[in-house]
């Protein structure tokens, strides 16, 4: 008998190397292959060991070249496709759109075409699940949490973006029954997470002693979920998932923004030795980010259902992710070096000069 074949795009970002990982170390029986363009926020180290090791295959191409993808599906004829490859930062989907749309729309709908002209051949793919995210059901309403029947509000170009794949998703599977089901994770965090996002951010801008950036007020809301949490999930759903099917993965837990980096400044304070409180005279609040969604709340009931819950405690979790940071600090310096800084300077440099810095507490 062959072995199972699953497909990771997207594998070299963060949420899909911790997936190739989780993955090729809970099914080491399966053939796993991680297709990625390798963007600014895809790097090949995060998965070097797992491909010289010979447990992941790797090809370099773009989910919306039709071409290398049909090929790809032809060479791998995966089973199982996971995919995550997107464009997939919210701020810089504020100032440059259109490679939004590229990936996320067109991407998704060239990688539906070739599961759908794969299939109907061959029988394969089985499953494909398709991530999506919180975003599409746009901010929550205070003292409600949005079910999978939540009607779509996407707020800016990223989460329009994702709707809109998850629109030809939905297309796909009522038309040829191709066999498509919907995810959508809170906040993820964790290892090899490209500093652009909020943890790393701060993590990162602490070690350094630099400002650490709120938007706004920062009493926006988010319910962080520890990644290893999402590649359990996403392993359940690749048994237990319905096609045509949409699930939430979160952790029911809200967090606002300003609290959270607050908690991290004493953490990393702690565990660097420096006097508790400091990092905290870092936190600057600068000029919100435009059409910023207040509140993500999620109802978990159906995976709850399906017998998944989240094994790390908020807590835990944040303590390894700032551990791995620390003792990361080289991957940490190779990712932000060069284009980071000018994306750094470009999204935070006039805003910083204009901020006032919060008052230590
Ligand atoms: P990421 O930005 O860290 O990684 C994205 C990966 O996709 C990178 O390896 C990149 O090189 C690759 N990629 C980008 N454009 C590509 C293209 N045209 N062709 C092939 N590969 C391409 O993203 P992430 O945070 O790991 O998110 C993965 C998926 O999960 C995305 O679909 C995202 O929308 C979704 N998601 C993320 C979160 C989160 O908190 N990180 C939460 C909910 C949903
Ligand atoms: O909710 C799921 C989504 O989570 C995913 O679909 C996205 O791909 C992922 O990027 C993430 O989006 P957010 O916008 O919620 O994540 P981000 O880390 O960019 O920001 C988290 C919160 O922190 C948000 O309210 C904005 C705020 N923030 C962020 C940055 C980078 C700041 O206050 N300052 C910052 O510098």
């Amino acid at each position: 008998m062959s072995r199972t074949s699953v497909l990771i795009t997207g594998g070299a970002g963060f949420i899909g190397s911790n997936l190739c990982r989780y993955w090729v170390t809970t099914h080491p029986e399966h053939r796993v292959t991680c297709f990625d363009k390798l963007t600014y926020a895809g790097n090949l180290s995060n998965i070097a060991d797992l491909i010289d090791a010979g447990a992941l295959d790797f090809i370099r191409g773009d989910v919306a070249d039709a071409q290398t993808l049909h090929k790809a599906f032809e060479r791998i004829q995966p089973d199982l496709v996971i995919h995550l490859a997107a464009e997939t930062h919210v701020d810089r989907s504020l100032v440059d759109p259109q490679v939004f749309v590229k990936t996320n729309v067109l991407g998704t709908a060239t990688l539906l075409e070739a599961s759908w002209d794969l299939r109907r051949r061959t029988g394969r793919p089985n499953l494909i699940l398709h991530m999506s995210t919180d975003e599409v059901f746009g901010s929550t309403p205070k003292d409600q949490s949005f079910d999978e029947t939540a009607p779509y509000r996407p707020a800016s170009p990223y989460s329009a973006a994702k709707a809109g794949a998850d629109m030809l998703v939905g297309a796909y599977h009522t038309t040829w029954s191709l066999p498509v089901a919907v995810v959508h994770p809170s906040n993820n965090f964790g290892p090899y997470q490209f500093p652009e996002k909020l943890i790393p951010l701060m993590v990162h801008n602490i070690i350094s002693e630099n400002p650490l950036p709120i938007y706004g007020n920062g009493r926006q809301q988010r319910d962080w979920i520890y990644v290893e949490d999402l590649c359990r999930a996403l392993d359940r759903l690749s048994r237990k998932a319905e096609p045509g099917q949409h699930y939430n993965v979160a952790t029911g837990r809200l967090q606002e923004n300003i609290d959270l980096v607050r908690g991290l400044c004493d953490l990393t304070d702690a565990r660097l030795g420096r006097n508790q409180g400091s990092s905290r005279a870092l936190i600057t609040h600068i000029e919100d980010r435009p059409g910023h969604d207040l509140r993500y709340a999620l109802d978990v009931a159906k995976m709850t259902d399906l017998g998944w819950s989240p094994k790390w405690t908020f807590e835990a979790a944040i303590e390894a992710t700032v551990d791995w940071y620390l003792s990361h600090r080289e991957w940490v310096e190779n990712v932000t070096s060069g284009a980071y800084r000018d994306y750094y300077d470009h999204m935070y440099g006039r805003r910083l000069s204009e901020a006032a810095t919060e008052p230590t507490q």
